[in-house]
């Protein structure tokens, strides 16, 4: 089929297929790349999340539950407010009514909780071990499967360092009653300053981070094929200008003198017309029309010498026609018998003269 074809679309559909190659390749390559950028950025963001809850802790502690602490002791109702995590809770929900952090869940997965929702679970505490065992490490992002769904997680350790927050996690004598009453005295005490009690960790289903990817890799595919179908256009356009229009009189000439449509004064102007910008180009183009050009002239030179041998040879013909004609009547019977009747008339005469 490709043998078939004009040059125009053979070079069109091998450059597609050149083309469709790279692109599948650059975007198995790109898509990797993408997957691993839109893990870091996830990985990121919740590392600020989470600074930004430790934050939120901190004032909730130092700021809003010293004013609400009277309150607390007086009045019989528990106020959340005054709990640090409370707060942290609520603005992360917060945050997730926006439409790019629906998908975050946040978890304090501590080895020791208060709230024993809060406690971690296996994998969590492996997590935990490995931050006490490398005090350097800051962060461990990946995939984990929970309850048959793929999660991307993002954690990091956490401590206390601020003393003032050891006043509900040290003892149950330093806690206040109304913590007491509601916690019991049992969990989330003898946490020490410093010391790694679990991980922050940010879950995100898994399906999110390959959606981001996806998103990303289709939109620089789209871009790449877009410049690709530019570029074959182009390249389509410029073949068809510089290559195939000049070869087009040339064909064209040759198809016409083969065909013996056309005479050696028409090719003469055809040539005049159409060949003569080719003829002038310094290219390899150049170089054929300028051979095509003799050839042309050659042919047609050929031809008028052709003409002028055969009609020399005509005339011969016609003059040893002429001859043989006169040496036929010659040798016929009726001319030699004229010849002996004028022979006899001949001596007929001779004697009677004399
Ligand atoms: C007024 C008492 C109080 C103070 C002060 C306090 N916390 Fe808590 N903290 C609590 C209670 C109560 C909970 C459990 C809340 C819940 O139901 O999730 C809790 C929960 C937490 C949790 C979640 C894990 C768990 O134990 O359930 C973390 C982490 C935490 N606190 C850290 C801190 C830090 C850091 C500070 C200091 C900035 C601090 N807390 C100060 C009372 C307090």
């Amino acid at each position: 089929m490709l043998n078939q074809s004009k040059l125009a679309t053979k070079f069109t559909l091998l450059l597609s297929l050149v083309f469709i190659g790279a692109i599948a390749l650059s975007g198995f390559a790109l898509s990797h790349a993408l997957e691993q950028k839109a893990e870091g950025e996830i990985a990121y963001r919740s590392q600020i999340l989470a600074e930004t809850m430790n934050s939120v802790r901190a004032f909730t502690n130092t700021r809003v539950s010293p004013l609400l602490m009277p309150m607390v002791e007086t009045q019989p109702t528990f106020i959340p407010e005054t709990i640090p995590s409370f707060t942290v809770r609520e603005v992360f929900e917060n945050l997730r009514k926006n439409e790019e952090y629906k998908d975050f869940f946040y978890k304090d997965a501590l080895l020791n909780p208060t709230n024993l929702r809060d406690k971690a679970d296996v994998f969590e505490t492996d997590l935990t071990k490995q931050f006490q065992s490398d005090p350097k490490l800051k962060n461990i992002s990946g995939f984990r499967d929970s309850v048959g769904e793929k999660l991307f997680y993002s954690a990091r350790p956490f401590s206390i360092k601020n003393a003032t927050c050891l006043r509900c996690h040290s003892t149950p004598e330093a806690a206040p009653k109304s913590h007491l009453a509601s916690y019991g005295s049992e969990n989330g005490f003898n946490w020490k300053l410093n010391e790694v009690l679990g991980s922050q960790v940010i879950y995100v289903p898994a399906s999110k981070v390959f959606d981001d990817a996806n998103r990303a890799s289709l939109l620089i595919i789209g871009i790449f094929v877009g410049i690709f179908a530019l570029v074959i256009l182009l390249i389509n356009y410029l073949l068809k200008r510089n290559v195939l229009q000049p070869i087009k009189p040339m064909a064209q000439l040759a198809q016409k003198i083969s065909m013996n449509e056309i005479s050696a004064e028409e090719a003469a102007e055809f040539e005049h017309e159409k060949l003569a910008p080719i003829v002038k180009r310094n290219d390899e183009l150049g170089q054929l029309g300028r051979v095509f050009q003799r050839m042309v002239q050659e042919i047609y030179a050929r031809e008028q010498q052709l003409k002028q041998q055969l009609q020399k040879l005509r005339l011969e013909i016609d003059d040893s026609k002429r001859a043989r004609q006169v040496a036929e009547i010659a040798e016929s019977e009726s001319f030699q018998k004229l010849q002996e009747e004028a022979k006899a008339m001949r001596s007929k005469r001779e004697s009677a003269t004399e």
